[in-house]
């Protein structure tokens, strides 16, 4: 019998939509039904199991999962030993630490002595400890940034992605103990079937985050500007070069960072580049 993967994904909350996005993404369907723990991919030999974020780490050690999609700050956190496949480029957030906008703070010193309420107390202890400040850490499972309102805590330590909850709740970020996004991470004692799978997964989810970063340029130039117009643009091999129907123009056409098109447009634009068009890339095989 063919060998399946267990992949564990969060059952509700921010990482829930991007795990099942990038899977379909990578043409792996699985049937959703309300309320399910375990669902199958018909199409591909897969399972997801549908757990607590907290839950991940332990489970993918324990080899429960093969695969998890999971916050980079639970595997410091549960100091988890699993192998991170891929960064997976969603749910970017930092744990920080942050006071009510009132409280006078000029740096790190002025935690000494002072409570702090968390879900993070690994990650916050070893934080405080690497600089020498001593706090009181206070241990609760969530809602952590009402404790300064309710009397509980002096600061908190939480995730903060926008700001906003921080924000409503009077709260302003002081200190930044890591940054983390969703990670894709393996049992590290699987067997070669298992692990040729994996690879499977793992070039489709690539394949798929490569397009999602990568635009497709289309540009006119005069003929003696393409090699000008070719340097600028970093490329997969060469540049696409056709002919216009116009005597002495031509279509240049590349792959381009997002990121990258920004950097050059004001350069193209001067090396004579016309009718910019850029467009998405579904998936980039290399
Ligand atoms: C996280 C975190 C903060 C909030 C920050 O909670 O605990 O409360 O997001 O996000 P923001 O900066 O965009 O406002 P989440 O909603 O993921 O649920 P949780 O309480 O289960 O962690």
């Amino acid at each position: 019998m063919q060998e399946r993967l267990n992949v564990a994904v969060q059952k509700k909350g921010r990482l829930f939509d991007g795990s099942l996005e990038l899977l379909k993404a990578g043409g792996i369907s699985i049937n959703n039904g309300k309320d399910q723990l375990k669902a199958s991919s018909h199409n591909f030999p897969l399972d997801v199991l549908y757990l607590r974020n907290s839950d991940i780490p332990q489970y993918v050690v324990d080899g429960v999962a093969d695969l998890g999609v999971v916050g980079e700050n639970l595997l410091v956190e549960n100091d988890a030993d699993v192998e991170v496949i891929e960064k997976l480029g969603f749910s970017k957030c930092r744990l920080s630490i942050a006071l009510p906008k009132e409280a006078p703070y000029n740096d790190i010193s002025d935690l000494k002595g002072k409570k702090i309420a968390t879900s993070y107390p690994v990650t916050l202890q070893k934080f405080l400890r690497e600089r020498n400040i001593e706090a009181e850490i206070h241990v609760i499972s969530g809602s952590v940034e009402i404790a300064p309102n309710i009397g509980l805590s002096d600061a908190i330590c939480d995730l903060v992605s926008s700001g906003s909850t921080l924000f409503k709740n009077g709260l302003v970020e002081k200190e930044v103990i890591l940054k983390s996004q969703a990670v894709l991470v393996k049992n590290k004692h699987l067997s070669k079937d298992k692990e040729a799978l994996i690879e499977q997964v793992a070039f489709r989810i690539r394949t798929t985050l490569k397009a999602r970063k990568s635009k497709y340029i289309l540009l006119n130039a005069p003929k003696d500007k393409v090699q000008e117009i070719s340097d600028l643009l970093p490329v997969l091999k060469a540049p696409t070069v056709l002919p216009l129907a116009l005597e002495g123009w031509c279509s240049i056409h590349s792959v381009i960072e997002e990121d990258k098109f920004w950097e050059v447009i004001d350069q193209l634009k001067a090396a004579g580049a016309e009718g910019i068009l850029i467009v998405p890339i579904e998936k980039i095989v290399v």
